[in-house]
């Protein structure tokens, strides 16, 4: 199968005023003509196919966004190449936009003054949508998402939530075959993120969409994205399943045993202790080949076990435990 994007060895370079500390300094930095140069992508190579839901993942200033603005055409990339659905995306930026739909969690693209519907009914023009096409995508849409209460309203009168969801259903109005998303569940409440998730990964599964999407909350991608890229500083540094980085990293479980009475020390052969509240113990079983009933047989019956809970390690202590490892294993270096 060919990719719908290739990336091969992208960089963006940005370049900065060089600045001056102090009051003096301040002034000489509107005046310099000193510039540092901030590398935002460094040689980052990746294909996406035709369906694929990708999860673009790093810490602040990791170089998200501007990749996600150098695919949709917004930004020239410094060195390399990048091919979407055939085009490089940023000399032919209007035949690009026709298939691709974009949301920027930050940044608005709805008409603040205008009700949510006029914008719409602005972009079925921009894009030429067939008016039976646009009122059939305008009704599904609208209610797997909920946004006929307040089609009618401004959109500078909508609540943070609605205002998301109207973003994400103007954005694919035009049938695009890739959605990006750049952070479109930021600053919404459990409920809200939970419909944009759900809604985002019918519209992966139902209609084929290709979904590119940058997040800071992990559920995002659990949800939606079987696919993970993940970058630091700059760079790429874990392209793949989720469940390969899992397998990567081990699946230490964690085990707390709550006891009626403290049992005092409690030395196990098959489980590391990471903490002691005296009525609870919470240990790690690195081991898998141990069982549950191995550990709970080495503690015996008479210790007044009240309690036992198992858990397999969440998306978040995976993504922790491999950025930590990276970063331990820098400074070794
Ligand atoms: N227009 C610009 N001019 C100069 N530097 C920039 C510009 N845009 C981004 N940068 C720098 O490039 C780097 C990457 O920024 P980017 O916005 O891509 O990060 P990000 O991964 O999206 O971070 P966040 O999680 O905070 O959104 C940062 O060091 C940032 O300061
Ligand atoms: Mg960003």
């Amino acid at each position: 199968m060919t990719a719908l994007i290739e990336a091969r060895g992208v960089s963006k370079r940005f370049r900065q005023h060089k600045r001056f500390p102090g009051l003096l300094g301040a002034l000489k930095t509107l005046v310099t003509t000193e510039y540092t140069e901030v590398a935002a992508v460094s040689d980052v190579s990746f294909d996406i196919a035709a369906g694929e839901a990708v999860g673009y993942l790093g810490p602040n200033g990791a170089g998200k966004s501007t990749m996600i603005k150098m695919m949709t055409g917004i930004l020239v990339p410094s060195a390399g190449t990048l091919s979407v659905l055939g085009r490089t995306p940023h000399q032919e930026r209007m035949a690009n936009a026709r298939q691709i739909g974009v949301v920027f969690g930050q940044r608005s693209q709805l008409w603040w003054d205008l009700p949510v519907v006029d914008s719409f009914t602005l972009h079925q023009r921009i894009y030429d949508i067939p008016a039976a096409r646009y009122a059939d995508n305008l009704k599904r849409f609208s209610d797997l998402l909920d946004l006929t209460p307040f089609l009618d309203r401004a959109v500078r009168q909508l609540s943070l939530g609605q205002r998301m969801r109207a973003e994400i259903v103007m954005s694919l109005l035009h049938d695009p075959k890739i959605l990006f998303l750049d952070e479109p569940t930021i600053g919404l409440d459990v409920v809200a993120k939970d419909a944009v998730r759900r809604f985002l990964a019918e519209i992966n599964r139902e209609r084929g969409v290709t979904i590119i999407l940058t997040t800071h909350d992990l559920q995002d991608i659990e949800t939606i994205c079987p696919r993970l890229i993940m970058v630091d500083h700059s760079q790429l540094i874990f392209d793949g399943e989720l469940g390969r980085l899992r397998a990567a990293l081990g699946s230490a479980r964690r085990l707390t045993l709550e006891f009626a009475t403290d049992p005092g020390p409690l030395p196990l052969g098959t489980a590391t202790l990471t903490s002691d509240e005296g009525l609870l113990k919470h240990y790690l079983l690195e081991r898998e080949d141990v069982s549950l009933v191995q550990v709970l047989s080495e503690v015996g019956s008479e210790r007044g076990l009240k309690d036992v809970a198992l858990h397999e390690p969440d998306i978040e202590e995976v993504i922790r435990t491999f950025y930590q490892r990276r970063n331990a294993a820098a400074a070794a270096q």
